[in-house]
């Protein structure tokens, strides 16, 4: 699929905020803890999502759609998802826990790398392996076992939002009382312990380094709404901004975006909070920041590219470090494309600022990646034809309506 993107566009007015993808997918995978009706409101309509919901059902889950909720009823009659699903997204891999405390035998592939790195699951393997679980490999396949899954304390050598969710999904239905030390502390961490709350659970700690799980016998029905879409907010935060327009984002938590709001602001662009929306307009130059990416509250990795494309235009040289991800700079091949000029040591990306960026035929190599494109193309003369636009739609909700009610001129091909 191709998208094409008419440059030089400010955009004006106001665009409303899905929910999280981050938070639904754990959540959507943490159903499987229980048997019980359970209502999952606010579902955006995103391939990820479409994806998940296949792999819940190939588990046996019942799953109807009303309007903008899931409604999922009846348990689990398999413990192996296929392949053919799980590789279409790494989060597939998160029912893992959620399987492994339920069934006590759960077989699911691994998920292997991706276009942003190799991305390992030895932090969710560990966990499950102190949480009693004896862990094989066949056939590409990950298998682990576990008669009775036992509370213990689980030490992350890096805060990983996967293996944080992961081992609180399993934790959640052990024998006793686990802590996960060094947790990832990503608000949509919060979220999945509050949903697992609202079943019945007991995590408390979620959102500090140390969550604990005390295991219950059974989770019970619930009905939930997750948090608003961060990144999917920022993504509309820095088109506002690249474009020298002025848009309201509504539906957030500006808490979330604070990373995101302190680098605009350093920036020269004006960023006003209010209570579940933000305003971001830009009239003046916008001036060279550094950036590192960090686990949450630091500056988030899935937001690198969107503010590099951003930064192309800025008056002077800016710095971005990438620390989370090894390999996540696919966009500037192709931001180069379109005239940018990027140097990249290692994991940091020197970008010299320059007065315009010129329309070319670029590829969506990730979904953030693709959105980065998105809003260089916004800013740049002439018309850009985004290839692979697919990666983006499996993050935003009709991004072209949502852009093109802003102003843009974008059309599907
Ligand atoms: C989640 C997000 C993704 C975001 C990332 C970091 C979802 C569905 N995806 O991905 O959008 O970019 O957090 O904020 O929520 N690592 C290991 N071993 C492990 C697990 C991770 O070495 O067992 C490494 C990874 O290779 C990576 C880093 O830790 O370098 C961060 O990964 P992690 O926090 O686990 O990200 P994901 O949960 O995959």
């Amino acid at each position: 699929m191709e998208i094409q993107v008419q440059g030089q566009t400010p955009l004006y007015g106001r665009v409303e905020v899905g929910s999280s993808k981050n938070a639904i997918l754990p959540i959507l995978a943490a159903s499987l803890l229980t048997d019980e009706p359970r209502k999952i409101n606010r579902i955006p309509n995103i391939k990820d999502v479409e994806v998940i919901t296949e792999v819940l059902s190939s588990l046996g889950v019942n799953i109807d759609q009303f309007s903008r909720s899931l409604e999922l009823f009846g348990g689990i009659n398999s413990n192996h998802p296929p392949y053919e699903l799980v590789r279409q997204i790494r989060a597939s891999f998160l029912v893992m826990g959620p399987l492994l405390a339920r069934r006590g035998n759960v077989r699911v592939a691994l998920p292997g790398g991706c276009a942003i790195g190799t991305r390992p699951i030895d932090l969710h393997l560990k966990g499950f392996e102190a949480l009693g679980a004896k862990i094989t490999m066949s056939g590409g396949d990950v298998i682990a076992k576990a008669n009775i899954l036992h509370g213990n304390h689980i030490y992350l050598d890096f805060p990983s939002v996967g293996a944080t969710e992961n081992i609180m999904m399993a934790a959640a239905l052990a024998q006793g009382t686990t802590y996960i030390e060094n947790a990832a502390l990503e608000p949509e961490i919060v979220d999945l312990a509050n949903y697992i709350n609202s079943m019945g659970g007991k995590v408390t700690g979620a959102g500090c380094n140390v969550i604990k799980i005390e295991g219950v016998k059974k989770l019970t029905s619930t009905e939930y709404t997750p948090i608003p879409d961060r990144i999917e907010a920022g993504t509309y935060m820095l088109a506002a901004a690249a474009t020298g327009g002025e848009v309201i984002i509504e539906n957030i938590i500006p808490e979330h975006l604070k990373a995101i709001t302190a680098k605009l602001i350093e920036t020269g662009a004006e960023v006003i909070e209010g209570d579940n929306q933000i305003i971001v307009r830009r009239e003046k130059e916008i001036k060279p920041v550094y950036i590192k990416t960090l686990p949450y509250p630091g500056f988030p990795t899935d937001m690198q590219a969107q503010f590099m494309a951003y930064l192309i235009r800025a008056n002077g040289s800016s710095i971005v470090t990438e620390s989370v991800f090894e390999n996540r700079f696919m966009h500037v091949a192709e931001l180069l494309r379109m005239g940018a000029k990027i140097k990249i040591e290692g994991r940091t990306a020197v970008i010299r600022g320059q007065k315009n960026l010129t329309a070319a035929r670029v590829k969506a190599t990730d979904l953030r990646a693709g959105a980065a494109l998105l809003i260089a193309g916004l800013t740049a003369r002439g018309s850009t034809t985004i290839m692979n636009s697919e990666h983006i739609d499996r993050g935003y909700e009709g991004i072209v309506e949502k852009f093109n009610n802003l102003g843009a001129k974008i059309s599907r091909i």
